[in-house]
């Protein structure tokens, strides 16, 4: 079995000192940097944008997993790019021509990546799973971090498990959203290759120990 992935949610940092939470999930057994952007009009929230994923990017030792939630996402795939985006993840539900802004993303030298809201099906991404490096399911509805986990998304993983073995795709599946000690192993099991976690991570007294305590649990 392949190794799990954790992916701190860099929304929940201290942005006042963001130098000092990236080089703690730098030093962490954390895999990737979960990088959270919104536009206020797909979601309704507005986190950060170039400026400070350029600052991220500058200390970040790992994969920068950029999660754009917001409309229209083809403008700015260049720029993503630019700014150092190992993984480029849009939405379902933003996209018109999903399957070509994938090829575009993958055309950019990046890895493409789908996001799909609670309410969406995983079997509307069958004939596009192929193209698809790494699916995140939605496990709360996106715009804010400290929500708690909507526990539907276990079959939500499950079916689209199968999805991908059944079609032998190579994509991998990550969960973002209420993600904790308590439902990492369970998540895991799903078929989960990939745990997102913001709040239980920063929100932490011991940020490393808590991110390790992720790594056993969704590896047990
Ligand atoms: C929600 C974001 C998530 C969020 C997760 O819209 O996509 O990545 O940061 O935060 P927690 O782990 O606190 O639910
Ligand atoms: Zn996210």
């Amino acid at each position: 079995m392949t190794t799990k992935l954790i992916a701190p949610s860099i929304l929940a940092a201290d942005f006042a000192n963001l130098q000092r939470d990236i080089e703690m999930v730098n030093k962490s057994e954390a895999d990737w940097f979960h990088i959270d952007i919104m536009d206020g009009v797909f979601v309704p929230n507005i986190s950060f944008g170039m400026p400070v994923l350029a600052a991220i990017s500058r200390h970040a030792k790992k994969t920068i997993d950029v999660h754009l939630m917001i409309t229209d996402p083809d403008r700015y795939i260049e720029d993503f790019a630019n700014l150092g985006a190992t993984n480029l993840t849009v939405h379902y539900e933003a996209c018109t021509h999903l399957h070509r802004t994938l090829q575009a993303i993958k055309a950019a030298g990046m890895k493409a990546g789908v996001a799909i809201n609670p309410h969406t099906n995983v079997d509307l991404l069958k004939d596009v799973i192929k193209d698809i490096d790494l699916v995140c399911v939605m496990s709360v509805n996106p715009g804010f971090g400290g929500q708690s986990f909507i526990e539907n998304t276990y079959q939500k993983v499950q079916r689209l498990k199968e999805i991908i073995v059944t079609n032998n795709a190579p994509t991998l599946i990550e969960i973002d959203g209420g993600v904790t000690n308590k439902n990492a192993a369970q998540l895991a099991k799903a078929g989960a290759d990939i745990l997102v976690a913001g709040s239980f991570v920063f929100k932490a007294e011991n940020q490393m120990e808590t991110i390790k305590d992720l790594k056993t649990l969704a590896n047990s």
